[in-house]
């Protein structure tokens, strides 16, 4: 080895060494002493007192809290909400496949929520720009990211002339992913948006589906996740129950919970009678979202399902959907009308921003079946 090579090595090396130290510096809090009360008075008013509460084989917190006395009642437009009981059903008639992921269920009357740590709120707080710019629909132009990039590879349904959508739902295939670091995510989602074209106060969405998502979940396990803005993902919403909006009903799935089951059966669609949006797993009515935290939403102007996949620009981009190429797949992809039937998009529009040496893209439109996904392996150069 002459010396320019050894020369060139000890330089990588130093680098090396030096960004694994900036790492490392990135993991540590340092709060001040506000901060560190602003967070503790936010767990406290998130946290509510329990009926039961048990860990997971995964060790995390889960409360079973009195659905009246649940955190999404402190949102001040939640004041005089009157509390939906959805019922057990959805829009199938077929036996539930799901089953109780969680060692306990709750007991009747209370529901089932993740207990918020201190960890959760501090990386919310400090990845929040990472969050919100990885959390969006895919858009006409790709919003620039903080430090990396997001990659999509789905499909949209945009509605063009006619009624707008009251609702969609999936069965979304779930996989264990794994190879997917610190810093980086992977996301498979339905997201229903209002405004997508207008001002930003005006844009909202309710989202859900599964994701590894180290800076949200504080783990690299795949993870039940939802996700509202009724702004842009400027001042209102959040991930999972971080936040008041979101009411939870179920006693056995909870938003932010790990999943282990191989799919999921989502349907959000809003609710004749009550104009809250409904979320459902399969026949399991998780919970909804009430019309009031929302400023835009009697409907939906946009369907998007598909793959996302997060990177900073100096790693490459992670596994999405199965890891394989066109290897996961949502089916049964159905779209609402506003007297709750079924209804054939006139429209869609199959993205992605990649070649398909990292993600790919397929969907038929007769079947109702989006393939996607790859082993990514994007880098900038
Ligand atoms: C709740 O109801 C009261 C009395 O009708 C009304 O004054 C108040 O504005 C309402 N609050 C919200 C958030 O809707
Ligand atoms: C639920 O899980 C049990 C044990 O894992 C399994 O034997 C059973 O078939 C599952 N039921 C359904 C409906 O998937």
């Amino acid at each position: 080895m002459d010396w320019r090579r050894r020369s060139v090595l000890l330089f990588l090396a130093i680098c090396f060494l030096l960004r694994s130290q900036a790492a490392a510096g990135d993991n540590t809090w340092d709060l001040t002493e506000e901060e560190e009360s602003e967070l503790e008075r936010k767990l406290k008013t998130l946290n509510k007192p329990y009926v039961k509460s048990f860990k997971d084989e995964y060790g995390t917190t889960y409360d079973c809290v009195d659905i009246y006395k649940q955190p999404a009642f402190d949102h001040p437009l939640l004041k005089n909400h009157t509390l939906q009981f959805p019922k057990r059903g959805g829009n199938t008639n077929k036996e539930s496949r799901i089953n109780q992921t969680l060692p306990q269920l709750c007991p009747i009357g209370t529901v089932l929520i993740r207990r918020t740590t201190k960890e959760d709120l501090i990386r919310a707080k400090k990845y929040a720009p990472q969050i919100q710019s990885r959390t969006q629909p895919q858009q006409a132009e790709t919003a620039a990211t903080s430090g990396g990039a997001t990659h999509h590879a789905g499909v949209a349904f945009e509605v063009k002339k006619g009624p707008n959508y009251y609702g969609t739902s999936a069965d979304l295939d779930v996989f264990q992913l794994s190879g997917i670091s610190i810093n980086q995510a992977s996301t498979s989602q339905i997201i229903l948006t209002k405004g997508e074209r207008g001002p930003k106060n005006y844009i909202n969405t309710v989202q859900a589906g599964w994701h590894v998502e180290h800076q949200m979940e504080g783990d690299d396990r795949v993870h039940f996740f939802i996700y509202w803005t009724s702004d842009d993902y400027q001042k209102t919403g959040c991930l999972n129950l971080l936040c008041p909006g979101f009411v939870q009903t179920s006693t056995r799935i909870t938003p932010g919970q790990i999943y282990t089951l191989h799919s999921l059966s989502l349907s959000i669609y809003r609710d004749r009678f009550t104009s809250n949006w409904m979320l459902y797993n399969d026949r399991e009515p998780i919970g909804y979202w009430p019309k009031e935290i929302f400023n835009n939403l009697a409907d939906c102007s946009q369907v998007q399902i598909g793959g996302f996949a997060y990177s900073p620009f100096d790693e490459a981009s992670p596994p999405m959907g199965s890891g394989v190429l066109f290897g996961a797949k949502f089916t049964n992809v159905v779209l609402v009308d506003g007297q709750g039937n079924n209804r054939k998009p006139e429209d869609f529009a199959a993205f992605h921003d990649l070649s398909q040496d990292y993600y790919g893209t397929s969907y038929s439109i007769n079947n109702g079946v989006l393939s996607y996904g790859g082993p990514g392996g994007w880098k900038k150069t």
